[in-house]
């Protein structure tokens, strides 16, 4: 009996000891969840950008697909709502009424067995050349890379192959065409990201996709059908542009030069590894196209040669981008958006919920200079709209370190500033965004090297990369003049300068520990004057 009843006292101590592990053992796991979720909060507070766009949850890269119909702009993205790593990749949409706030909308286009959905363009059919559209419908067309994991496991040179989808309800939901593949691959094992525009001359659909070193471009009647016209950019022994990596997003479009009647033709060439300031970057070439071949201008041909400084943006996190196919300015302008970071440290930056924003929408333009053409960019004039409280000062006289303005006044992190100094001669100067963290970032212009630069090496959180903040972004200054003026667009992660009315353009993202509170700017020249500082608030959301 004695026992029994010890026994009985023995384990009825026992339960108690597990029932109050388990007891502790809940209370950790909710401490954790609670935890989780406070740091899922304040991420959100602090790093969701005020007004780039990014989606709600999950991995995001490249800008694909973008169109304009009917008083909306699309964007649609590579996209992975499962995780916040790159992996299964969809199409992700969004859309806008001014290309400035974006709305998610529902996926667009889900991976299936013949593979990942990979980057690509979507183009407004209207004379419903490719028959997808019935009475009164006019049928938007998406081209698509279809990436095959299988093949890829089993290391297979046909990976990668083109497809199409179309869309009846101005793409908003797709179906994709039985026909698929419409271009199957040819034996290149990088064979992808196809952008699709409508040929005004040629009365025809051109396309140009990345093949491993260079690009290749087809045309159709029809967008069913595609026949191989001619490439375009050699091969590793014979260098043109830079073959860092593999090339990968090509667009292809013709511009005005500004003020002229002159047409040329832009090429557009993402390559990664290779970018000027490291990892991912979009470098450009100007010249013509006549309904088959790209052939470069003699002078840009020359000037590249001499100086390959030719990239559509000398920031670390701008790469992918591409323009909306079926959009131009009233001065024929183009219109672009990029994805804002960068493939060396995409899926370690410090978010969790989701992974990466776009750029906000640019207008391109190209421009002659002396010894040939470039490419200058501006925030789209759309972003004016929202532009509120505002501080406006002339005339600053710098000497050393000086305080400019603080979030009290106007929020650094939805800002939009411009600034001039009439006379820069060789003079330095470096704007200062900092907290009482200690944290900061930096930009300005050395005027003794002649390089605009970011530094973001005390900027916060940078340990989740060696190659993210280890050394300055450097971009040579083109421009001689003696005036230098800029605009700088501020989030809470990431900045877009534009100097020298945007032919100098750097991108980059960053994350603090706290808010950036104040901005200064600190020079070492004697007699050196701010001319004219403007700082206004975007209200956007
Ligand atoms: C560029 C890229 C594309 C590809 C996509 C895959 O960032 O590598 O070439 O289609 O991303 O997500």
């Amino acid at each position: 009996m004695k026992t029994i009843k010890s026994n009985f006292v023995i384990a009825l101590a026992s339960l108690c000891i597990i029932m109050a592990c388990k007891e502790k053992e809940h209370n950790g796991t909710e401490d954790l969840k609670v935890e989780k979720e406070n740091t899922l909060a304040s991420e959100e507070i602090l790093y969701r950008p005020n007004y780039h766009f990014t989606p709600k949850v999950g991995w995001m890269n490249d800008p694909n697909g973008m169109f304009h119909y009917n008083g909306y702009y699309h964007l649609y993205y590579q996209h992975y709502p499962d995780g916040n790593k790159w992996g299964p990749m969809h199409w992700g949409h969004a859309i806008s009424t001014d290309m400035v706030e974006w709305k998610e909308q529902p996926i667009a286009l889900y991976p299936d067995d013949m593979g990942y959905i990979f980057s690509g363009s979507a183009v407004v059919d209207l004379d419903n050349t490719s028959g997808f559209g019935a009475e009164g419908q006019v049928p938007i067309i998406a081209m698509f890379t279809y990436h095959n994991m299988e093949i890829e496991k089993a290391e297979g040179i046909d990976v990668e192959s083109q497809a199409i989808a179309y869309s009846l309800d101005e793409g908003l939901t797709w179906t994709k065409y039985s026909g698929n593949p419409v271009i199957k691959n040819p034996g290149i094992r990088d064979f992808r990201d196809p952008k699709v525009s409508w040929n005004k001359e040629h009365k025809k659909w051109i396309m140009v996709l990345a093949a491993h070193d260079k690009v290749m471009f087809y045309g159709s009647k029809d967008l069913k059908s595609w026949e191989l016209l001619s490439d375009f950019g050699g091969d590793f022994n014979k260098e043109i542009g830079t073959h860092g990596g593999v090339w990968e997003c090509p667009d292809l479009f013709p511009i005005p030069v500004k003020g002229t009647d002159e047409v040329k033709w832009v090429l557009y060439v993402s390559v990664n590894p290779g970018g000027p300031n490291g990892g991912s970057a979009t470098q450009y070439f100007i010249g013509d196209f006549d309904g088959t071949n790209f052939t470069m201008d003699k002078n840009f041909s020359t000037a590249l040669e001499n100086n390959h400084d030719y990239w559509i943006d000398f920031g670390k996190d701008n790469y992918a981008g591409v323009t909306f196919s079926n959009l131009t300015s009233k001065d024929g302008g183009k219109f672009y958006m990029g994805w804002m970071s960068n493939w060396e440290y995409a899926n370690e930056v410090p978010t969790e919920t989701w992974r990466s924003a776009m750029t906000v929408a640019r207008e391109i333009k190209l421009i002659k200079d002396t010894d040939s053409y470039r490419l200058a960019f501006d925030p789209v004039d759309e972003i004016d709209a929202y532009k509120g409280a505002k501080y406006k000062k002339e005339n600053i006289t710098v000497d050393g370190e000086q305080a400019l303005i603080s979030s009290e006044k106007i929020d650094l992190s939805r800002a939009a500033i411009s600034f001039n100094i009439d006379d820069i001669r060789s003079h330095s100067f470096r704007f200062k965004l900092y907290n009482k963290e200690g944290d900061e970032l930096s930009f300005g212009y050395n005027g003794t090297d002649n390089n605009f630069f970011i530094d973001r090496n005390k900027s916060g959180r940078t340990g989740f990369s060696d190659t993210f903040s280890n050394k300055k972004s450097l971009a040579k200054r083109i421009s001689g003049n003696d005036n230098l003026s800029g605009t700088i667009l501020l989030d809470k992660t990431s900045i877009e300068l534009f100097f020298d009315e945007g032919s100098t353009v750097m991108t980059e993202i960053f994350f603090p520990n706290t808010p950036f509170e104040t901005l200064s700017i600190e020079t070492l020249n004697q007699d050196f004057v701010l001319d004219l500082l403007e700082v206004n608030q975007l209200n956007i959301n």
